[in-house]
C-alpha cells in the first residue's frame, strides 16, 4: 500500500509535464488545462470505460493497458490520477483519454472540456507562455508576502501583541506554522518598501492584491496593516490569497484579497490544503464560517474542517469538496440566519448527491461557533455533535414540514408541492428513491404517483425561494363563492361528493357559473377515482388553468369540525341548487320585458311562480 503513495505522484508529475510541454508548443493556455483538470473527475472520464469497483478510498478495475485476470488498476480519486501496479501505467484524466482512446492530445483537450461544459481557448504561444509566466510570477510573488508576514510575527517590534492576540485565542507556536500564521504590521508601506524593489515587483504586488493603488496620484499603499494574516492556499498550498484579522474591535474585522488571476472566493475553500495535509485519508470535511473556526478546531484536533471565504457555500465547492470525500458536514449557528444559510447549503448539494455520498448539518446553540464551541466542550464532545448532526433527509423533511400543516389534507398537498421540484433535483439512484418514499409516508400518497406531482415547469427550475407561494391569508377574510367554499370542502374531505345524488349534480349543470363548473369537474373526478386523495385531485390540476386558485381553496384553513362538514356540504349544494331557481327566473323576467305575460306557455307562468316563491324563501333565510 505505501507504494500507492510514492509512486504515483511521481508518474502523474511526468503525465502533466508531457501535457505542458505540449500546451506550450501548441495554443492552448496551460492554466485552462489545470482548471479543467481540477473541474472534472477523472472517475467520470474512466468509469464509463471501465468496470470500476469501490475499494476503500480507490477504484478497481482489470487494467485496460495488459492483459490480467486479477484487478491491478487502480483509480485514486483525491489524487485524480491512476496507476496499474501490474504495468506501472499511470497518469491523469488527460493522459487516460490519450492512452486508453488513443487520442491526441488536443483531441482530448477537448473532449475532456465538453464533458466539462468548458470551451477550449486559443492563444497564440506568445501569450500562452506570458501568462503562465504571470501566474507563477503571483505565486511567487504571494510566497514572499507570506514569508515576510510569518517573519514580523516573530521579529516585529510590536510582534507581542500579535503572539498575544493568538495565545488569547488558544492557539500554539505550532497550529500558527501549520497555518503560516503572520502579523502585518501597522504602516502604510511596510510591504511595499520591503517588497517592491523593481517596477516589475511592484505591479506584481498590485495584481496580486497586496497593495492598493490610488489611481489620481499615482500612489501605492498596503492593503493589510495591523492585522493577523492568514494565508489562503490552493490544494497544492500555493499561497493565492490572504485573510487579515484585526487585533481589536476595530472593523471591518476580517479583510481578504480581492479576485485576482489566481483567487477566485467561490471556487477556493480555507483549510483544505492544510487538511489534506493532516491526514491521507479523510473520510469527511466539516464546513463552518471562519478562519479561525477551522484554526481552533485544528488546534484541538478536529483538523478536517474548512471554511467558505465570507462566501456562501456554492455548488463549486460542493463538488471540489464530493470530489474528495463522500460525507460533508455543514455547521452553522443554530439562529434564523444559520437555518438559512443551511438550507441553501442544502439545496446546492441536492444536485451532486449520488448514491454514497452524504450530506449532514450540524446546528450550534445559538451564539456559539465551532471555535467558541470546541474551546468551551473539548474534542470528544464536539465530535459527538458532529457525529449526531441531523442527515440530509431529516433537516429536508423537518424544514419543510414546519411550513405545513401536516395533519392537514392540505398541509399534505403542500408538503408534497414544496419537495417534489426539490426532489426532482437529485440524481437518480437510491437516495433519491428514499427521498420520495419518505415523502410518501409522509403524505400517504403512493410514492409512483408522487412522482408526478412536480410540473414540468417546476423541474426545470428547481432551486426556488424556499417558501415558494406568498401565504393565501389576505383570501381569507374575503368572503367565498358559494361554489368555491363546496371545493374547499371537497379538498378537505373528498368523499363529501356523496353527500348529494346524481340528480341534485346534474341540476346544478344549469348553473351558468364558472365556479360552478369547476365543482363540477371535481365532482366527477372524485366519483370516478373513490377513494381519491385530497393531494392526488390537486395534483391532477397542475397543468390546468385553476390551478393557483385551486391550491389556494386547497389551503384554507377551515374552522368546522370534521363532523360538521357533511351537513355543511350539502347545505351549500342546496344554495346552489336555488340559485338555478333565481338565474330562471331572472331569464323569464328578460322574456317577460320583451313579450307580455300573456303570451308565456302555462309551464313558463308556474315556472314564475316557483321562482317567486323560491326568492322569497332564500330571501327570508
Ligand atoms: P472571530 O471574531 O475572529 O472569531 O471571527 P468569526 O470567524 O467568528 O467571525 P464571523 O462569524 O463574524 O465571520 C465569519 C467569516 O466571515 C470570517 O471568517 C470572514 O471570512 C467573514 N467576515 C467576518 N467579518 C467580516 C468583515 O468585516 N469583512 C469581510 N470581508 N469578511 C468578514
Ligand atoms: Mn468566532
Amino acid at each position: 500500500m505505501l507504494q500507492v503513495t510514492s509512486r504515483p505522484e511521481n508518474t502523474c508529475q511526468t503525465a502533466r509535464l508531457s501535457t505542458w510541454q505540449i500546451s506550450m508548443a501548441g495554443s492552448i493556455p496551460h492554466a485552462f488545462i489545470e482548471d479543467l483538470l481540477a473541474r472534472i473527475d477523472i472517475v467520470d472520464v474512466i468509469e464509463p470505460r471501465l468496470k470500476l469497483k469501490k475499494t476503500g478510498q480507490n477504484y478497481q478495475a482489470l487494467c485496460p493497458f495488459h492483459n490480467e485476470k486479477t484487478p491491478s488498476f487502480s483509480v485514486n480519486q483525491v489524487k485524480q490520477f491512476y496507476y496499474c501496479f501490474g504495468c506501472q501505467a499511470s497518469g491523469d484524466a488527460l493522459k487516460f483519454l490519450m492512452e486508453h482512446d488513443r487520442m491526441e492530445f488536443v483531441q482530448a483537450v477537448e473532449s475532456l472540456a465538453s464533458m466539462a461544459g468548458m470551451e477550449v481557448p486559443r492563444e497564440t504561444t506568445n501569450e500562452s507562455s506570458q501568462r503562465q509566466e504571470k501566474r507563477k510570477s503571483l505565486y511567487e510573488v504571494l510566497q514572499n508576502v507570506c514569508t515576510y508576514y510569518k517573519t514580523q510575527l516573530r521579529e516585529h517590534e510590536h510582534r507581542s501583541r500579535a503572539a498575544d492576540y493568538l495565545k488569547g485565542r488558544g492557539l500554539s507556536g505550532e497550529i500558527a506554522r501549520d497555518f503560516a500564521i503572520g502579523f502585518a504590521p501597522d504602516g502604510w508601506d511596510n510591504v511595499y518598501r520591503k517588497l517592491a524593489v523593481t517596477n516589475a515587483d511592484r505591479q506584481l504586488l498590485i495584481d496580486s492584491g497586496m497593495l492598493v493603488e490610488k489611481e489620481e496620484e499615482d500612489k501605492v499603499y498596503d492593503r493589510f496593516r495591523n492585522r493577523i494574516m492568514f494565508p489562503i492556499r490552493d490544494r497544492k498550498g500555493r499561497v493565492i490569497a490572504f485573510g487579515g484579522r484585526v487585533l481589536g474591535d476595530d472593523k471591518p474585522k476580517y479583510l481578504n484579497s480581492p479576485e485576482t488571476q489566481i483567487f477566485h472566493k467561490s471556487r477556493e475553500l480555507y483549510g483544505l490544503h492544510e487538511a489534506m495535509r493532516a491526514s491521507r485519508r479523510i473520510e469527511r470535511v466539516l464546513v463552518v464560517e471562519g478562519y479561525m473556526d477551522v484554526i481552533a478546531l485544528a488546534q484541538h484536533g478536529v483538523k478536517n474542517a474548512v471554511a467558505t471565504l465570507g462566501t456562501a457555500t456554492s455548488r463549486e465547492h460542493l463538488e471540489r469538496l464530493y470530489r474528495l470525500v463522500p460525507e460533508i458536514v455543514f455547521c452553522f449557528d443554530g439562529d434564523d440566519a444559520g437555518q438559512k444559510a443551511a438550507w441553501k447549503a442544502l439545496q446546492e448539494a441536492l444536485p451532486l448527491m449520488k448514491d454514497g455520498l452524504s450530506a449532514k448539518f450540524l446546528f450550534l446553540p445559538q451564539g456559539e461557533d465551532p471555535d467558541s464551541m470546541i474551546r468551551q466542550e473539548g474534542n470528544s464532545r464536539f465530535i459527538s455533535r458532529v457525529d449526531s448532526a441531523q442527515h440530509l433527509p431529516q433537516f429536508f423533511f423537518q424544514d419543510l414540514s414546519g411550513q405545513v400543516e401536516l395533519d392537514s389534507m392540505e398541509g399534505k398537498a403542500k408538503l408534497s408541492k414544496l419537495a417534489m421540484p426539490l426532489i426532482g433535483a437529485i440524481p437518480e439512484g437510491v437516495f433519491k428513491q428514499l427521498m420520495i418514499d419518505e415523502l410518501a409516508k409522509l403524505t400517504g400518497l403512493a410514492a409512483d404517483r408522487l412522482v408526478n406531482v412536480a410540473t414540468p415547469k417546476e423541474r426545470a427550475r428547481p432551486f426556488q425561494q424556499k417558501t415558494p407561494a406568498p401565504p393565501q391569508r389576505q383570501r381569507e377574510s374575503t368572503q367565498l363563492s358559494l361554489a368555491d367554499s363546496a371545493i374547499a370542502l371537497l379538498f378537505r374531505q373528498p368523499e363529501l361528493v356523496h353527500e348529494c345524488s346524481d340528480g341534485e349534480y346534474e341540476q346544478l349543470q344549469a348553473l351558468e357559473d364558472e365556479n360552478c363548473t369547476l365543482l363540477l369537474e371535481l365532482v366527477r373526478k372524485i366519483q370516478l377515482d373513490s377513494g381519491i386523495s385530497a393531494v392526488m385531485l390537486l395534483s391532477q390540476q397542475q397543468d390546468g388553468p385553476h390551478f393557483d386558485k385551486l391550491r389556494g381553496l386547497a389551503e384554507r384553513d377551515h374552522l368546522l369540525q370534521p363532523g360538521d362538514l357533511p351537513a355543511e356540504y350539502k347545505g351549500i349544494i342546496q344554495k346552489l341548487l336555488s340559485q338555478i331557481k333565481i338565474q330562471d327566473f331572472q331569464q323569464l323576467k328578460r322574456r317577460i320585458d320583451q313579450t307580455s305575460m300573456a303570451d308565456l306557455s302555462p309551464e313558463e307562468r308556474q315556472k314564475i311562480q316557483d321562482a317567486i316563491n323560491s326568492r322569497k324563501h332564500i330571501k327570508s333565510e
